[in-house]
C-alpha cells in the first residue's frame, strides 16, 4: 500500500514534491504504522472470535454482539438490529481513532526530528514543525469516519454482497478483483486525506512556507 499512497502524493503535489518531502515521508509512515496496527492488533478477533471474558459488561457485551460490518448478509439463524449494525460502525470507528491517532502521533514526531535534524544541518530552509497534536487527533477522526465508512461499504455490499455471489465459483479472480478494489480504495483514502489536511488546516505550515519558497 505505500505504494499507491506515495503515487497518489504525487499526484496532489507534484510541483512541491521534492520541497514536501517530509511531508511526504510523514504520511508514508503513518500509513505503514496504521496498516501494521490493522493487521496485526486485530487478527485474533477475526479469525477465532475468541469467547467474551465473564465479567465483561453490558457496553463490552453488546459491542460483541455486533456484525463485522454494517451490512451482514443473513446466515441461518443470525439476525441483526439497526442498532447493532450502527454499533458495528461505532465499534471499528472506535479502533481506527485510537490506531489513526497512535500512528499519526509516531508519524509526526518522526517527521519532526527529521525537519529538525534538516535545520541542523541548514539553518537557511526554513520548514515548520508539525503540530502533534491537532495532526494526530485530526487523523485518528479521518480514520474513524472516512476509512471506516469507506471500508464498511467496500467489505460489506461490494465483497460481500455484490463480488461474492457473482464470482464464488472463480475464487482467483474474486481474490485478484477484492485486492484491486481494495487497492484502489486506498488510493482514493490517501487523496482523500490530503484535502481533509489542507481543509482542516493541518497541512497550513507547510503551504505558507512554500508560498515564501
Ligand atoms: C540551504 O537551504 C536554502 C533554502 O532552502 C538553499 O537555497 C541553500 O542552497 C541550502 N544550502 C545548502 C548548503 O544546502
Ligand atoms: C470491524 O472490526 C472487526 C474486528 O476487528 C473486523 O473483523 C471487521 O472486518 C471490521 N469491519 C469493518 C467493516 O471494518
Amino acid at each position: 500500500m505505500p505504494d499507491w499512497q506515495t503515487a497518489a502524493e504525487y499526484e496532489k503535489r507534484r510541483a512541491n514534491f521534492f520541497k514536501e518531502l517530509e511531508i511526504v515521508f510523514a504520511d508514508v509512515a503513518m500509513a505503514i504504522c496504521a496498516d501494521f496496527m490493522l493487521v496485526f492488533l486485530p487478527a485474533p478477533t477475526v479469525s477465532l472470535r475468541p469467547a467474551l471474558a465473564g465479567t465483561a459488561g453490558p457496553v463490552a457485551r453488546f459491542f460483541y454482539g455486533c456484525p463485522d460490518n454494517a451490512f451482514p448478509t443473513a446466515l441461518a439463524g443470525t439476525s441483526y438490529s439497526f442498532v447493532q449494525r450502527l454499533g458495528s460502525v461505532v465499534r471499528n470507528g472506535t479502533k481506527l481513532f485510537a490506531v489513526g491517532t497512535a500512528s499519526s502521533l509516531i508519524g509526526t514526531v518522526v517527521t519532526n526530528a527529521l525537519i529538525n535534524a534538516k535545520k541542523a544541518v541548514n539553518s537557511t530552509g526554513e520548514v515548520e514543525n508539525v503540530p502533534i497534536l491537532s495532526t494526530s487527533v485530526g487523523y485518528g477522526v479521518y480514520m474513524a469516519v472516512s476509512s471506516n465508512l469507506r471500508y464498511q461499504i467496500l467489505a460489506g455490499v461490494i465483497e460481500q454482497r455484490i463480488l461474492e455471489p457473482l464470482l464464488h465459483q472463480h475464487k482467483l479472480m474474486l481474490s485478484a478483483i477484492c485486492f484491486a478494489v481494495r487497492t484502489g480504495n486506498t488510493y482514493l483514502g490517501s487523496l482523500l486525506w490530503v484535502d481533509y489536511a489542507r481543509m482542516i488546516g493541518i497541512q497550513k505550515a507547510q503551504e505558507e512556507h512554500n508560498e515564501l519558497a
